[in-house]
């Protein structure tokens, strides 16, 4: 355990640093890009987060992908879960947002 948590730091603090000053997501939800948005200054952390999934950082997956809040001492990194299919849906509050993957 502790050498996986030990590895799971080194590689958020190399992929994921926190860039900006912004109200930290909660590590028990999963977010929407653009809930993260509403949130505070999330897109220069929404940006790195997408390049390191992989994933083109339009403005349509910014806002319609689904974050992992990670467990890093609540310093509010994200990693990409998945890139929705039709839309990201903003949950609200003290749950997880989902993707919708059909119409
Ligand atoms: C979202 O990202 C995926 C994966 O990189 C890409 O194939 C797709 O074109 C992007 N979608 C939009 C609407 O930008």
């Amino acid at each position: 355990m502790v050498n996986i948590t030990a590895v799971a730091i080194a590689v958020l603090a190399t992929v994921a640093p926190a860039l900006v000053a912004a109200d930290n997501c909660n590590p028990a939800f999963n977010y929407c890009g653009k809930t993260l948005l509403g949130m505070g200054n999330y897109r220069p952390q929404i940006v790195e987060a997408l390049k390191a999934a992989g994933k083109a950082d339009t403005e349509w997956n910014i806002t319609n992908t689904l974050f992992d809040c990670l467990p890093d001492n609540n310093k509010g990194n994200i990693r990409v879960l998945r890139v929705c299919s039709v839309y990201c849906s903003d949950q609200g509050k003290g749950v997880s947002d989902k993707c919708y993957n059909t119409a």
